[in-house]
């Protein structure tokens, strides 16, 4: 055999055959856009720490939403900024609340969009934790009647998915039985199973004005040291009814995106959460980075890591991008 033997570069001559053997094709189709809905009527006011996402009334959400759906882009997820806080998150269950009045609204505009939900209470207590306190601590049992309960009233306003971020012990079987006992049996649910307990949410803290007012969420999301903990999580949340499953964040986490594809037989989600968008955008800002071409990059990476869905809040830039190319 002449030298050398190997010539890969054969495949990369020209786009065209570049694109005949391309692995990883990124679609609008596996976006799901993250929205953050608040009380009031034409607000639109934007985060300091993510430029380009705002927080929004009901009326600019369906206004949002029907631009999401134009772009391709098949679902939302809705996290709400609630008209008052207490200690046991009440206004997360209210028929009158944020996230319920925003399902309404969208059915309602006869959007052709998913509407997940988040599931959580973090947004509607007075201490900023994902549920009840008891003895300086997060009581678990208490939290996932709450957070069921939650579900219910989230799918009652009409959502078509919802999504636990709390990372309560057995709340997918709760929220599951809650469910199937009010004849929503049809209504998926949308795990955030291997939620780790990650800097990279400060910026989404402030989205949504969730920070805990005391110590931290290290005794209920995960370490980011455990890899073989996030198979468990996965396994058991699938077990209790679980259809598709997610890991968060993205991009500190490919490794247990691709274990989790390569180990489960329902979708896998990904979540690029705030800090990796930011971290982004602050670069760019300073002309450092090129967005569009590491936007495309990162997303890209995010598919072929093994996720089939990705949250994301560049879910307009890059489908805007994808049709353009
Ligand atoms: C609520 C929740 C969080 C995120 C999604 N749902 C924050 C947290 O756990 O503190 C983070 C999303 C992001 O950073 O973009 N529990």
């Amino acid at each position: 055999m002449p030298f050398p033997m190997h010539r890969p570069r054969r495949l990369r001559r020209n786009e065209l055959i570049r694109s005949m053997v391309r692995e990883t094709a990124l679609s609008p189709a596996d976006f799901i856009y993250p929205l953050f809905v608040c009380p009031g009527k034409g607000v639109k006011k934007e985060i300091r720490s993510m430029p380009g996402v705002f927080q929004m009334s009901v009326d600019e959400i369906v206004r949002e939403c029907r631009e999401v759906a134009r772009l391709g882009i098949p679902a939302i997820i809705l996290f709400g900024i609630p008209e008052a806080k207490d200690e046991i998150g009440s206004h997360a269950s209210m028929e009158q609340g944020v996230v319920q009045q925003a399902i309404r609204a969208i059915k309602r505009a006869k959007i052709n969009l998913i509407v997940i939900t988040d599931v959580c209470l973090c947004e509607y207590t007075s201490h900023g934790h994902c549920g009840v306190i008891e003895n300086g601590d997060v009581a678990n049992d208490p939290t996932v009647k709450l957070l069921a309960d939650e579900a219910l009233s989230h799918v009652q306003a009409g959502a078509d998915i919802v999504a636990p971020s709390d990372m309560m012990d057995g709340r997918v079987r709760a929220i599951r039985e809650i469910l199937d006992e009010n004849d929503f049996s049809n209504v998926p649910i949308l795990s955030y199973a291997a939620k780790y307990c990650s800097g990279f949410y400060g910026p989404f803290r402030e989205a949504a004005e969730s920070a805990p007012k005391f110590g931290d969420r290290r005794s209920y999301q995960m370490d980011p040291a455990n890899r073989i903990e996030a198979m468990k999580e996965v396994l058991n949340d699938i077990e209790e009814g679980a259809d598709i499953v997610m890991v968060k964040p993205a991009l500190p986490y490919l490794d247990i995106i691709r274990e989790v594809r390569n180990a489960v037989n329902v979708p896998v989600a990904a979540y690029n959460v705030s800090g990796e968008y930011s971290m982004v955008k602050a670069a760019v800002s300073k002309r450092w980075l090129d967005e569009r071409r590491v936007v495309l990059e990162l997303l890209t990476s995010i598919k072929r890591a093994g996720a089939d869905l990705i949250l994301t809040y560049f879910a307009k830039d890059a489908a805007k991008w994808l049709k353009e190319k």
